[in-house]
């Protein structure tokens, strides 16, 4: 792309609840065991919100994020809040982050697209900026999945726990860093797979639609297991062959925490070491909208996250949605 200048993040945050849930906690609530959670998904442990909403989990994150790069939040002008779980249906998460915070000169909204909804709401902010129109937003990936998970039901209880994490977009005029190239996609034949049928306006909230359970979060785990592991795979050796790079150009892979296997899978494709990996799936389990800006927030604060560094984000969720952003870290 002919570019004048680039997007990139300047700052990243993230806030996870104090109460976390063990496996073991879960061996007490339905038939499972710790080892066949590790072994099937890596996942150990979850934080979980007790009280609030998603918001409370965004807006720690959020005013990290303004703490970091030390500006007030009137500067923001633009809010865009991936997450499955919105406070309400509206108004927007956006709006409630918006004024929670005091950004009286944003404007904002909220993206769903699931466990890809960061990365579609990182590139639409980076369009943004690229266009000139605006040199401060704000991207956000929050979710309290456990608002919408049923903790009778084995079979999606243990890999979900709850996250908010943001991260700031500025303009660069140095065309080495930033956000360099996405590839995202969408393919809703899968949305049979992984759904919340109830609630909206196919299935407006009834006693029936309680009774039935159809406010909670369903998920046929095998048919998203294939899809995931060859979809995110795929993606991710295709941007770097679409950038004439290979495996040992990249320094980090940035993969949606969903399932350790799935993250092995997608590394092995694009031949990269185990340790250049960003993993934290054992603490925190699936948080949806968060993963990404997650991981990216622990490298950097603990250093390992170095200015320059080549980056590949890579998610597969429902609809189904996928796709893999390239990026120069720049902070
Ligand atoms: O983030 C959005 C995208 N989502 C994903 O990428 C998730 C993709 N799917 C997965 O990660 C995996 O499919 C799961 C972790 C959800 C499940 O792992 P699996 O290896 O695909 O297990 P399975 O569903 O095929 O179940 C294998 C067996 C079954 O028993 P039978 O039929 O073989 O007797 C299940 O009933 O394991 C049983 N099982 C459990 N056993 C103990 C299912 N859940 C549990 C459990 N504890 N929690």
């Amino acid at each position: 792309m002919n570019q004048k200048q680039r997007a990139t993040i300047t700052a990243v945050d993230h806030y996870v609840p104090e109460k976390i849930l063990t496996n073991f906690d879960l061996e007490k609530m339905v038939e499972t065991t710790n080892d066949w959670i590790l072994e099937r998904t890596g996942i150990r442990e979850r934080h979980i919100l007790e009280k609030g909403a998603t918001s409370d989990l965004a807006i720690p994150a959020v005013q990290g994020v303004l703490k970091q790069r030390g500006i007030s939040a009137e500067e923001i002008e633009v809010i865009i809040v991936a997450t499955v779980t919105p406070d309400m249906f509206f108004p927007s998460t956006a709006a409630i982050i918006q004024d929670a915070i005091g950004a009286k000169n944003a404007w904002g909204f909220d993206m769903e697209a699931a466990c890809s909804g960061f990365l579609f709401a990182l590139m639409t902010g980076a369009r943004f900026i690229e266009s000139g129109a605006y040199k401060k937003v704000l991207v956000v990936g929050a979710d309290k999945m456990s608002s919408i998970v049923d903790y009778t039901d084995r079979n999606t209880c243990i890999l979900f726990g709850d996250a908010g994490a943001a991260v700031l977009l500025e303009p660069t005029e140095n065309l080495n860093e930033g956000i360099f190239d996405s590839i995202l996609r969408l393919d809703g034949s899968g949305k049979e797979f992984l759904y919340m049928k109830g609630g909206g306006s196919l299935n407006p909230p009834s006693h029936q639609t309680v009774d039935s359970g159809l406010h909670y979060l369903f998920q046929d785990g095998k048919a998203v297991f294939k899809v995931a592991v060859k979809g995110m795979a795929d993606v991710s050796a295709e941007i770097l062959e679409k950038n004439n790079l290979a495996g040992k150009d990249v320094d980090w892979l940035v993969p949606h925490q969903a399932n350790l296997r799935i993250i092995d899978a997608c590394a092995s494709r694009m031949g990269l070491d185990a340790s250049k990996v960003m993993i934290n799936i054992d603490r925190y389990g699936n948080t949806t909208d968060a993963t990404i800006p997650m991981c990216l927030s622990e490298w950097h604060k603990s250093g390992q996250l170095k200015k320059g560094q080549t980056i590949v984000l890579s998610s597969f969720g429902a609809g189904y949605s996928w796709g893999a952003i390239l990026l120069k870290w720049g902070i």
